[in-house]
């Protein structure tokens, strides 16, 4: 473990039904003034974690939400929230390793929200932490890649067919974990790396379209997802201070949202690349 990153920590360390309105409500609500006033933003992972945050802070900052994720009721509660503050916002149950489902619930929410000028891809998983490569199942290995690879191709794939040319974001949200550092989960590690390659070649296919793309990479932050983690570290036998410090240290899911907000706002028009965050 080092750096912001260490590596017991995912920073550096069922299909919900597609139909519409999963707890949807009206997707535009009164004029709002803040950096994302009058945008309409896609949060995909917006039902717990730094994704929760981000729905709250991007309603705050005057965005219309739409809150995608696979917790199909996490994410209309998050979307009922950010309506609470004010925002637009519906939500949609969605697997993000199901492209026909992908694919659908963006044409979905494009057409509720009349179009879509940045996507905040944060949904992703946790697997295999602690474990000795030589001890990690295939079956692992392949269910992390599907949700934290494959998962961000769909989603890049169909929310550039809706992306505003000319002011358009894309962030997919990798780690410091399989950039700056290792990871103690060999899949997870590989996954955010593969992410993060997947992040710098789209930036420069999709720029000279006017679309921006970054990769956001946290360090270790207080979530359910790093919760589970430090459990599953300690049960494979990680050590039990490395475990402790890492959990001394966390960072807040909001000090997260608050930089994806700022990248999805055109204020950060002249940001390129990978972002990181403590
Ligand atoms: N918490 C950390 O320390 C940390 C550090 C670095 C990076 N990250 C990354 O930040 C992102 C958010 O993590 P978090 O800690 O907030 O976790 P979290 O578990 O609190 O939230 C993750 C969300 O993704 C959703 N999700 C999982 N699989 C999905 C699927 N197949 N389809 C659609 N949605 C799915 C979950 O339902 C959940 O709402 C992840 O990509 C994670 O790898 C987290």
């Amino acid at each position: 473990m080092s750096g912001g990153a260490p590596s017991a920590g995912p920073g550096g360390g069922g299909t919900p039904p597609p139909g519409p309105g999963v707890g949807g409500g009206p997707a535009s609500a009164g004029p709002s003034v803040g950096l994302l006033a009058g945008r309409r933003v896609v949060v995909v992972g917006g039902a717990s974690g730094i994704g929760r945050a981000t729905v709250l802070a991007a309603a705050a900052a005057g965005a219309a939400v739409a809150v995608l994720d696979a917790d199909a009721a996490g994410a209309v509660e998050a979307a009922a929230e950010a309506r609470s503050a004010g925002a637009g916002a519906c939500a949609r149950g969605v697997d993000v390793t199901v492209e026909a489902e992908v694919a659908g619930a963006l044409d979905a929410v494009a057409a509720e929200l009349g179009g879509v000028d940045a996507v905040l891809h944060v949904a992703g998983i946790m697997g295999g932490q602690g474990l000795d490569v030589r001890d990690v199942p295939v079956e692992l290995w392949a269910r992390v890649i599907a949700v934290n690879l494959t998962g961000p191709f769909l989603v890049a794939k169909h929310a550039a067919r809706h992306l505003s040319p000319g002011d358009g974001v894309l962030v997919l949200v990798g780690s410091k974990a399989g950039v700056q550092t290792g990871s103690g989960s060999v899949p997870y590690g590989a996954s955010k790396g593969g992410l993060h390659g997947l992040a710098l070649t789209l930036a420069r296919q999709l720029r000279p379209q006017g679309i921006r793309v970054h990769a956001l990479c946290p360090g270790d932050i207080d979530t359910p997802l790093m919760r589970r983690s430090l459990d599953e570290a300690r049960v494979n036998g990680t050590d039990g201070g490395r475990v402790a410090a890492i959990e001394a240290a966390l960072g807040r899911p909001e000090d997260v949202a608050s930089v994806l907000v700022l990248l999805a706002s055109p204020v950060s028009a002249g940001l390129v690349g990978t972002v990181c965050t403590g």
